[in-house]
């Protein structure tokens, strides 16, 4: 059983939750994630290790509540536990002195750059961060941001903070001002990725992306999370989940999203109806 140590709602929805896993705080690199499951019942979602401290044994995870398994784990309260708690899982992500980095972040996409900047700026990058959120209120982990990189650019949909727009909007302030970026990193949804990926293809900017296909064991056996980069047949789980944005079939990606809609709705209306929705 792995103990609930802290928890925060930081946003509507969005909750940090500080998890005791020595053995993972202890191995865990940045772009890694667990696998977890709430209790018996429950069935097991990856989400992406945003923060870890092998002093303490603890595992930060920030999660956005979107479904039935995110529901019942925002339920959870400090002194709970969560049942099953797996990981390290994925390969890290490739860090080493690339010159200046852009690493990116749209909505709840910002949390898994965090140990990317940090990572990055560890390894003698200059670290630019793009942040992005639909409104000001919802933006989260500036100030934990700004405190591991050289510069923190926002951008929100309404312009109620930072430059009103898409965090492309963001890539193009930067290439305005003669910045020359020598490699970006982009998580967030989907659709934001294949964005950026569209725009750095131009400026001819190596993008490394961070996939979210549906994971059931996050370890290669079961073939969930199956995705096409150039051309051939990868598993997100253990082949990324970073992949070079350039060569990721997103049409692909985003078809294979879809597949358990209908399931997906069914389970969450069972949890509301059981009292468990927050
Ligand atoms: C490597 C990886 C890291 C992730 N990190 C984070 C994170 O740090 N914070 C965060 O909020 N979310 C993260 N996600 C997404 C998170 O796993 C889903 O939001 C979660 O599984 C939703 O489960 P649910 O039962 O609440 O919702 P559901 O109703 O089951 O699903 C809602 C949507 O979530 C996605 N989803 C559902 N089940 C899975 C699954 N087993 N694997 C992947 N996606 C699924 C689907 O796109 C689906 O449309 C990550 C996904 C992956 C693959
Ligand atoms: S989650 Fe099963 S193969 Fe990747």
């Amino acid at each position: 059983m792995f103990k609930i140590l802290s928890k925060k709602e930081a946003s509507p929805g969005v909750y940090f939750m500080e998890v005791e896993a020595p053995r993972i705080a202890k191995k865990a690199k940045a772009g890694q994630f667990i696998v977890l499951r709430v209790d018996d019942n429950g069935e097991r979602i990856p989400l992406t290790i945003a923060d870890y401290n092998s002093e303490s044994g603890s595992v930060l995870l920030v999660f956005q509540v979107i479904g039935a398994t995110t529901t019942e784990l925002a339920a959870l309260n400090v002194g709970d536990s969560i049942l099953d708690f797996v990981g390290p899982l994925g390969q890290p992500s490739e860090i080493k002195n690339f010159g200046t980095v852009a690493v990116i972040g749209g909505g709840i996409g910002v949390a898994p750059t965090y140990p990317i900047a940090k990572a990055m700026k560890e390894a003698g990058n200059k670290v630019i961060a793009i942040m992005g959120a639909k409104t000001k209120d919802i933006l989260i982990m500036e100030d934990k941001m700004r405190s591991v990189v050289d510069e923190v650019v926002i951008t929100t949909d309404d312009g109620s903070y930072g430059i009103k727009g898409f965090v492309t909007n963001g890539i193009q302030s930067l290439v305005d001002r003669g910045e020359k970026l020598d490699q970006v990193t982009a998580i967030g949804p989907v659709i934001m990725m294949k964005s950026v990926v569209d725009a750095t293809r131009d400026l001819k900017i190596k993008t490394v992306v961070s996939l979210n296909p549906v994971m059931v064991d996050g370890t290669g056996m079961c073939g969930g999370c199956r995705v096409m980069v150039d051309g051939k047949m990868k598993f997100a789980c253990v082949d990324g989940p970073e992949f070079d944005g350039h060569k990721v079939d997103f049409k692909d990606l985003m078809n294979r999203q879809k597949m358990y809609r209908d399931e997906e709705t069914v389970a969450k209306d069972h949890i509301c109806h059981i009292g468990l929705g927050v």
